[in-house]
C-alpha cells in the first residue's frame, strides 16, 4: 500500500526535497528535489564543487539540511544522524575512504556488522564474512588498514557499508582514482549488490563505469541538478554537455 505522507513521496522512496545547504555566507545546494525507488540505480555526474558530495552527505545524515527534508520509506529522517539512518538501512561510502587506521579488515568490516539493528553475534560475524568476500577481501582479513592500497582501501569502505546491510548505499567516487580495470572489478561486485536489489545513488566522474551500471542518470552543476533521466539523453543534454563535459559531446 503506497504510504502517502505529507509531501506524497510514498513508503518505497527514498526523497530529498527542497534541500538547501548553505556554509555559511556560501549556498551550495539550493533547492534539490531528489526522489528514487528504494531499489533503483542512480548516477550523479557534474563539474567539481557542483555540489555533488554535499548532497550525498546531506542525504545520508552527516550534514544536516538548512532548507528541506529527506524522506526513506514514507518516514521523515531528516533529524536523524548519519548512525541512525544507517540503522535503517541508508548507508553511504566517502569520497576519500575513512577506515579505523590500528584495526585489521575484519575488525574495520566487523564494526560495521555489529552497528546494525537487532543481530546476535552470529550475524554480525556471518554478515562481515559475507561482505568480506563478496569485495574480495577474504585474504586480506588479517591486514591492518593502513597497509592497504588504494584499491583495497576503497573495497574495503564498500564491505563496510554492505556489512550494515543496507537498502541503499550511497556511493561517493567508489572507483575515483583507480585504473580502468581496478574500476571494472569494483564494477562487478557492484552488479552483485544489484541482484541483491540494493538500491544505489552512484556519484563517478568515469562514466562509461557508471553506465553500466545505473538506470537513471542525475548531471548537477553550481548547487542544482539541471538534467536527470535516461542516462544516454542526460550526457547528450546540451546543457550537461556545456556545465559538465567542456562542450564536448560524450
Ligand atoms: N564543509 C564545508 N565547508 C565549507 N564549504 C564546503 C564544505 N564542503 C563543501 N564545501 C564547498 O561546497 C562546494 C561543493 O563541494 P562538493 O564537495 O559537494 O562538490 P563535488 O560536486 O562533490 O565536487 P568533486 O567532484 O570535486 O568531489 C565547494 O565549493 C566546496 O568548497
Ligand atoms: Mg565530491
Amino acid at each position: 500500500m503506497l504510504n502517502t505522507t505529507e509531501g506524497g513521496t510514498g513508503g518505497s522512496r527514498f526523497s530529498g526535497i527542497g534541500i538547501g545547504k548553505r556554509f555559511g555566507a556560501l549556498s551550495v545546494l539550493e533547492d534539490v528535489d531528489f526522489s528514487m525507488g528504494l531499489d533503483e540505480a542512480v548516477g550523479i555526474v557534474g563539474p567539481n564543487g557542483a555540489g555533488k558530495t554535499t548532497l550525498l552527505a546531506t542525504l545520508g545524515g552527516a550534514f544536516a539540511p538548512s532548507a528541506g527534508r529527506v524522506e526513506l520509506a514514507g518516514r521523515d529522517v531528516t533529524a536523524l544522524s548519519a548512525a541512525e539512518r544507517c540503522r535503517l538501512g541508508l548507508v553511504r561510502t566517502h569520497q576519500v575512504p575513512k577506515p579505523f587506521l590500528g584495526m585489521t579488515t575484519f575488525e574495520n568490516v566487523h564494526l560495521a556488522a555489529a552497528h546494525a539493528p537487532a543481530q546476535s553475534r552470529n550475524e554480525a560475524y556471518d554478515r562481515t564474512i559475507d561482505a568480506l568476500s563478496l569485495c574480495g577481501m577474504i585474504g586480506l582479513a588479517n591486514r591492518r588498514a593502513e597497509t592497504l592500497g588504494l584499491l583495497d582501501r576503497k573495497r574495503l569502505e564498500l564491505a563496510r557499508a554492505l556489512a550494515t546491510g543496507p537498502r541503499i548505499i550511497l556511493l561517493d567516487e567508489i572507483g575515483g582514482g583507480l585504473t580502468d580495470s581496478e574500476a571494472q572489478e569494483l564494477v562487478e561486485t557492484i552488479r552483485e549488490l544489484r541482484r541483491r536489489q540494493i538500491g544505489i545513488v552512484w556519484i563517478e566522474h568515469i562514466v562509461h563505469v557508471l553506465l553500466q551500471i545505473v538506470t537513471r542518470l542525475i548531471c548537477m552543476d553550481a548547487g542544482r541538478i539541471i538534467a536527470d533521466g535516461d542516462p544516454q539523453a542526460v550526457m547528450s543534454d546540451p546543457e550537461v554537455v556545456r556545465a559538465y563535459l567542456g562542450g564536448a559531446p560524450a
